[in-house]
């Protein structure tokens, strides 16, 4: 039995979070508005949204009256007290989400995710573990938000770790791969060859050479189609990428032509 409204709200998420009538949520102020600039377009249609953090449940409350009744709300946390806000229709799992397994049987019960949240444990260890377990895993068109990868406040329990702010900047030389630059390829090279260390993995198969004709760039490279950093806060866009193409307005091949027409309805939506 659900506890609070669950029609979907019109609102702005900063003009629902103010008239908060479920449980008490607790955000850094800008956040609101860089969740409804990069999830506004999930409205109503039924997404699937994974927060890990829970807590008092209110930012779950939040996310049911912004999307709507049809969406799927799944809440991690590590403590067993949160297991009682499944009763207002919400996902709930038990657990920590530095254990792989756990994250896994999370997955097999939920194939589809379209957004995931991480506002846990904000240590980085776990952060980074986290992301590396899920983001591949979640839908190809998708977002992936993480709060707070200040190390002064995110880093300070695990300082021998990278803060996610480090972590991300790394990404972000990996997003730039494809166009040829050997600087940045060197650079994101050191990442490559520490990604194939920590995998034991050969280097084939920590670089992709996607169908889309991207070569030689990793994985993320070819799933990601931008990284936007905020204050405290980082959002990926996942969406595959097609090969690093640039066009003229006349004269374009009928192929040049055939990838833009395609890129451009799919920015249409
Ligand atoms: C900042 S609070 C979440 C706040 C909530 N999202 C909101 O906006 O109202 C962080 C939550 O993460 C949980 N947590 C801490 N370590 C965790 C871990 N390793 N795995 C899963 N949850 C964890 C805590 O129990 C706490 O409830």
């Amino acid at each position: 039995m659900k506890s609070f409204a669950v029609n979907m709200s019109s609102e702005s998420l900063s003009e629902i979070f103010l008239k908060n009538t479920f449980r008490e949520c607790h955000k850094w102020a800008h956040y609101l508005s860089v969740y409804d600039k990069h999830l506004s377009c999930y409205r109503g249609k039924a997404p699937v949204v994974l927060e890990i953090g829970v807590r008092e449940g209110g930012s779950l409350g939040l996310w049911r009256n912004y999307f709507g009744p049809e969406a799927t709300i799944i809440g991690v946390d590590i403590k067993q007290s949160c297991e009682k806000l499944s009763g207002d229709g919400f996902d709930i799992y038990i657990g920590d989400q530095s254990d792989l397994a756990f994250l896994e049987h999370i997955l097999n019960q939920h194939s589809c995710i379209d957004i995931v949240i991480d506002d846990g444990s904000h240590v980085a260890a776990d952060m980074i573990k986290t992301f590396e377990f899920l983001y591949s895993r979640i839908n190809s068109e998708a977002i992936y938000i993480v709060e707070d990868i200040v190390p002064s406040i995110a880093g300070s329990r695990d300082s021998d770790s990278p803060s996610f702010l480090d972590y991300a900047n790394e990404l972000l030389l990996q997003l730039n791969l494809g166009f040829g630059e050997e600087s940045i390829a060197q650079r994101a090279d050191k990442h490559v060859a520490e990604a194939v260390a920590a995998s034991g993995k050969d280097r084939s198969s920590v670089l992709v050479s996607s169908p889309s004709g991207l070569s030689s760039v990793t994985e993320f490279t070819a799933s990601t189609e931008s990284i936007c950093f905020y204050p405290n806060m980082v959002v990926f866009e996942k969406a595959p990428q097609s090969a690093r193409s640039a066009i003229k307005s006349s004269g374009m091949t009928p192929g040049q032509f055939m990838m833009y027409s395609t890129y451009l309805l799919k920015r249409r939506g």
